[in-house]
């Protein structure tokens, strides 16, 4: 097993990745002494998947067990469902030590961790990501949200979890679009921070789709070390560090939303988010256009999308606008410099970004 540290000043924990380290959690939780009563929150699928060996590794240690389950997908990030989860833990908490468990992806993560969050203002929770984005990004850090109707992750906080418990065995009932998603979200690490993983990346990446365990561990640990260190240099996203996490995201935000957050999954339209910062990043002078090359080959050797497709220029660039921050005054964009480096740049003319854009339509 491995462990890293996020060395944050009062809310310092750890992320331990393992495989096949389910059943072990109760070990550790018994030593982070956190309480003795869990809340387990995920969905039903991941239940039937991962439960058991949580359960179990918690019982054999003394823990008393709870499962609450939500419905799969992300309308379970919502108000409604969490406040629905702190009633029904209300109930059960007289006389308890509770805290959380989130067993599943993301959006159990971000639910279960915003629940934590709120409920008599903290009790604590711990991170058990299963899938390969919530073990490489949504597990560390502590933003913790649930979506509004108007927008998503509209109503958060900042709130650590006592540890991040990654089990990449997990990875392997995954599909292979759900790889797909997190090597995107891999490869933006690469180039915003490790060229060393950009070209791993690029040289493995068969394997990595094909679910090779070593390799997938591997990029889930280096990922992990990336996010630990940019988050302890930015925990609140208060010193420009943690922005640098938003390579690609502008524009694959955008793409996101007009496409009704159904037509691309969030790593697909980051990859053409990417795409788009790339060009930019040419455009401006700051970045060769054989690393922009190298950047849109290793996107495409991995299945992921090269074209914007069914959607408008004008529904990203209006989408972008409702954004204030980006088009009118100072917008904001994270560019690249080389494979492995970036920098925050300001003002880019619209002409450059509706040029990057209409390269990818
Ligand atoms: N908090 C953050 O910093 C942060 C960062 C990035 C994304 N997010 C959020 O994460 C969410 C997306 O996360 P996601 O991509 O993990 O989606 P998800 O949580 O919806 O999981 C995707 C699907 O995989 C299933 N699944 C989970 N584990 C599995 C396993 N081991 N095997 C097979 N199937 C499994 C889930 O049931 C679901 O159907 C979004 O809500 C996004 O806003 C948060
Ligand atoms: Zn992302």
């Amino acid at each position: 097993m491995k462990t890293i540290p996020v060395p944050l000043k009062e809310n310092a924990y750890k992320i331990v990745i393992g495989n096949n380290s389910l059943l072990k959690l109760g070990v550790q939780l018994k030593s982070l002494k956190i309480g003795q009563d869990a809340v387990i929150i995920t969905n039903p699928f991941i239940k039937r998947l991962h439960g058991k060996a949580v359960i179990e590794g918690l019982k054999e240690k003394g823990f008393t067990t709870k499962v609450l389950e939500v419905p799969d997908g992300e309308k379970s990030k919502s108000a409604k469902v969490a406040f629905q989860l702190m009633e029904m833990i209300a109930k059960y908490d007289c006389l308890k030590k509770v805290f959380i468990i989130a067993l599943g992806g993301g959006v159990i993560g971000d639910l279960a961790g915003y629940v934590a969050a709120a409920y008599k203002r903290g009790i604590p929770y711990v991170q058990v990501p299963t899938t390969f984005l919530a073990q490489i990004d949504s597990s560390i850090g502590g933003k913790v949200a649930v979506d509004l109707p108007v927008g998503k992750n509209l109503v958060g906080a900042f709130y650590q979890p006592k540890v991040v418990w990654s089990d990449t065995g997990t990875l392997s009932t995954l599909d292979e679009r759900q790889i797909r998603n997190g090597l995107s979200e891999a490869v933006k690490y690469g180039i915003i921070y490790d060229k060393k993983l950009f070209h791993y990346i690029a040289q493995n990446y068969q394997e990595l789709l094909e679910g090779n365990s070593k390799g997938l561990h591997h990029v889930v640990t280096r990922c992990s070390q990336i996010k630990a260190e940019i988050v302890a240099a930015d925990e609140k996203e208060t010193r420009g560090v943690r922005v640098i996490l938003n390579f690609g995201h502008t524009i694959g935000h955008a793409i996101e939303a007009a496409g009704k957050y159904d037509y691309y999954q969030h790593g697909e339209a980051v990859a053409l988010g990417m795409r788009v910062a790339a060009d930019i990043s040419h455009q401006s002078g700051l970045l060769g256009s054989v690393e922009v090359a190298q950047i849109n080959q290793v996107l495409s050797d991995i299945g992921l999308p090269e074209k914007i497709q069914k959607i408008r220029m004008e529904n990203i660039l209006t989408i972008m606008k409702h954004d204030k921050k980006f088009i009118t005054g100072k917008n904001r964009f994270v560019l690249a410099t080389q494979i492995g480096k970036v920098k925050v740049l300001e003002n880019i003319p619209l002409p450059v970004i509706k040029k990057a854009i209409q390269t990818y339509m």
